[in-house]
């Protein structure tokens, strides 16, 4: 994984100085003094130059940290879900700086921005493109495979460990569309791990889950972020959930406050 120090932010000034008014969850973070994530001044609108053109950031300034846990609340359509794909390296700014693990991203090709959204970046989205076909082990060993380009046992022993982690050894043979919807979305957690990403996007991962579930699932990526020193960023409708995560920022119109 090539994740860089804050010392290689090429920004140009001193990224810790963004996050003064920060919470005790960059407190814990400041210790690595890695930035993993940076957005500066980002925008970013659809439709540009047609008469729909749609603003949807207005100028996002962000950095966090490594180990950092942070929740992103805020209405429907304020743009959490843009600004989570934007930071997954799907959607550029329109203008602005975003950098990924000390790297700037903003001048980078499609091949460079694929190599790094692989080598740092997980995605844990609701019900997210699981292979209903396939086994919840052969869903989590997938990325790997990816990867590689061809199976091998140490990927199959990765995905047994992992599928263990999130509880569902005496599932893992099942396959994913015979599962319920905690049970999916577990697996959805466990898959982008394997690639123990730098950055794990998790849009609305407790959506739409009852509450024992979304405790399940909450629990597993705080133990990840923990374990790993992941960095999450988790949307979440749940006020419980966010007064639990190192902090929150919340998206408003298309702003960030904190
Ligand atoms: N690809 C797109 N084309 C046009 N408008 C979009 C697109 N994606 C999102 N939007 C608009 O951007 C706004 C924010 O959407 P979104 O980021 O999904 O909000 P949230 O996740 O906070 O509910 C919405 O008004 C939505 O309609
Ligand atoms: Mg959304």
């Amino acid at each position: 994984m090539d994740n860089n120090s804050a010392g290689n932010n090429s920004v140009g000034h001193d990224p810790l100085a963004l996050n003064k008014k920060a919470s005790s969850g960059v407190a814990k973070a400041v210790a690595g003094h890695e930035v993993v994530v940076h957005l500066q001044g980002v925008h970013k609108g659809f439709n540009m130059g047609t008469p729909i053109e749609t603003e949807v950031l207005h100028g996002i300034d962000l950095t966090l940290y490594r180990g950092d846990f942070c929740a992103v609340m805020g209405p429907s359509g304020s743009g959490k879900s843009t600004l989570l794909n934007i930071v997954g390296l799907l959607d550029r700014p329109n203008v602005g700086l975003l950098q990924i693990c000390g790297e700037e991203t903003t001048v980078m090709d499609d091949h460079a921005l694929t190599r790094l959204r692989g080598h740092n970046i997980g995605f844990a989205f609701q019900y997210h493109h699981l292979l209903t076909a396939f086994t919840a082990l052969e869903n989590v060993m997938i990325l790997m495979l990816g990867a590689a380009g061809f199976p091998n046992a140490q990927m199959r022993d990765k995905a047994a460990e992992l599928i263990e982690s999130v509880g569902l050894s005496p599932w893992k043979d099942n396959l994913a569309g015979n599962m319920s919807g905690g049970q999916q979305q577990r697996v959805v957690i466990a898959r982008p791990l394997a690639m123990n990403p730098a950055v794990l996007l998790a849009d609305e991962p407790t959506g739409n889950l009852d509450t024992k579930s979304a405790d399940l699932v909450f629990a597993l990526l705080c133990e990840f972020n923990q374990k790993q020193g992941t960095t999450v960023l988790f949307v979440t409708h749940n006020p419980e959930l966010a007064k639990r995560c190192d902090k929150t920022i919340e998206v408003v119109d298309g702003q960030v406050t904190a």
